[in-house]
């Protein structure tokens, strides 16, 4: 196991530390970490997946190259026949990389001490990281309700604006909440709600970033609605809104009496270069989700924070809501944990930073692109998005990447949008690594498609 970095004080750090120095692993090479050296019979991985997980997903991997992962270390994944891959992709997850060696020991620790809980005593680890995360998020949000996934976290925070009358569902198209049946009602898109209807009643989806649309919705439904809504759309393809929107939908919910959940869980813990998307506004939710980069990279964990206010039904009544794994002692050592990194290695700091760099250097790379394959490159901290001109181009990219040893995303609701989400803790040479793969895939991709490329 690597050494934890963060064990003893953090010393005093300037603006943006430099990232901890790893060896940069070459892609194609023979990898660092040592149980990546197992080789695993493919095709009899792809048959498992096709006769017990998923038949689509079966087909999937082996598009994609077949190959099986089966390591990972800060910004890499290893696959089993010793390539490396630089993750700039992780559905958001990997703001600290992979097994940050702090969460990583806190996690052990737990394994060899408690790492369940029989829930008949108050339990110390829960509450630290309870305590943790509430002192990070912005004030009046201090009572924490831990699940296991971001849906999860969505359905805890529909279910507490029910339980104080706002059962009317106001979410916003190209909005992303997570696929459970309540957090689906607010995940307007047909593709995935159609097949599961009816969903919850009373919902309603209206533009994203349309203050007018709000006021109308609002002004029909009053104290009834509960409005769910991100920062900046992640799976929407990295919309981003005009500055002012967020406090604009905090202002109107307020004056209507609605109830409000900002949904943080791609957008919060430092990935767009503040610790929430809601530092930049003058908004007040009533509740804020959390999940991905609260796992530390180590352990799934989500979570649900409210004000004492709207805590009020959970807090009373311990059983209203529960679920039996729910803020697990393993779980939160590895939310605690990855709280104190973010914190102490200054994250936050760092998204920012890299943020822009890798926002410049994208655009500079896709210039020559502009029109004829790329239609827009936008970001904001670590959430960067290039759309496409067709979605073809999408697929085309992500192929030709992987061959390059980088992995990257779509996006979930957005076909034209290949998302970016890289960790905060990527060196120089990671981030030329990147912008060269992106240049040789961009180079054959248009060239495949035939597109036309403007020279500079
Ligand atoms: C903004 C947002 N909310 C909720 C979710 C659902 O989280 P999970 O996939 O952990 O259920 C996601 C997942 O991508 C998300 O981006």
């Amino acid at each position: 196991m690597t050494a934890d970095p963060l064990a003893a004080p953090a010393p005093a750090s300037s603006p943006v530390p430099a990232p901890p120095r790893r060896r940069t692993p070459v892609p194609g090479a023979a990898p660092e970490a040592p149980d990546a050296r197992r080789t695993e019979d493919r095709a009899h991985i792809a048959r498992l997946y096709r006769e017990h997980l998923s038949s689509g997903r079966s087909v999937l991997g082996t598009v994609l190259g077949g190959m099986l992962e089966t390591a990972s270390e800060g910004a890499w994944v290893f696959t089993e026949d010793g390539r490396a891959y630089l993750d700039f992709g992780g559905y958001g997850v990997f703001i600290l990389g992979h097994r940050h060696p702090h969460v990583t020991a806190a996690v052990h620790r737990q394994v060899d001490t408690h790492p369940l809980a029989g829930r008949v005593f108050l339990e110390p680890v829960a509450a630290r990281a309870a305590e943790a995360l509430a002192a990070r998020t912005p004030a009046g949000l201090d009572h924490v309700h831990f699940v296991n996934s971001g849906a999860e976290a969505t359905e805890a925070g529909l279910k507490l604006a029910r339980a104080h009358g706002h059962t009317a569902l106001v979410s916003t198209t190209g909005g992303y909440h997570g696929k459970t049946l309540g957090a689906l009602s607010a995940t307007a898109n047909p593709k995935y709600q159609q097949p599961f209807q009816p969903l919850l009643p009373d919902s309603t989806a209206i533009p994203y970033g349309d203050p007018a649309a709000l006021a109308a919705v609002l002004a029909r439904l009053g104290r009834r609605a509960c409005v769910i809504v991100e920062p900046v759309q992640g799976e929407g393809g990295v919309r981003i809104p005009p500055p002012g929107h967020l406090t604009e939908v905090s202002r109107l919910c307020r004056a209507h009496g609605a109830f409000l959940i900002v949904d943080e869980i791609q957008t919060g813990l430092g990935r767009l270069g503040s610790w929430w998307g809601v530092d930049t506004e003058d908004a007040r939710p009533d509740v804020l989700l959390v999940g991905k980069g609260l796992s530390g990279g180590v352990v799934p964990v989500a979570a649900m924070v409210a004000t004492a206010a709207a805590y009020h039904p959970f807090s009373r009544d311990p059983y209203l809501h529960t679920s039996t794994f729910a803020a697990s002692p393993i779980a939160c050592a590895a939310a605690l944990a990855a709280v104190e990194a973010l914190d102490r290695e200054d994250v936050v700091g760092r998204a920012q930073a890299l943020g822009e760099r890798l926002l410049t250097g994208v655009r500079a790379v896709c210039g020559p692109y502009a029109g004829g394959l790329v239609h827009d490159v936008r970001g904001r901290g670590l959430l960067i998005g290039l759309e496409c001109t067709e979605e073809q181009a999408v697929g085309e990219l992500i192929l030709e990447l992987v061959g390059h040893g980088v992995l990257v995303n779509h996006s979930l609701n957005a076909t034209r949008v290949l998302r970016l989400t890289p960790p905060a803790i990527l060196g120089e040479d990671e981030v030329r690594l990147f912008l060269d793969a992106l240049t040789e895939a961009l180079r054959t991709v248009a060239a495949r498609l035939g597109r036309t490329v403007t020279p500079h």
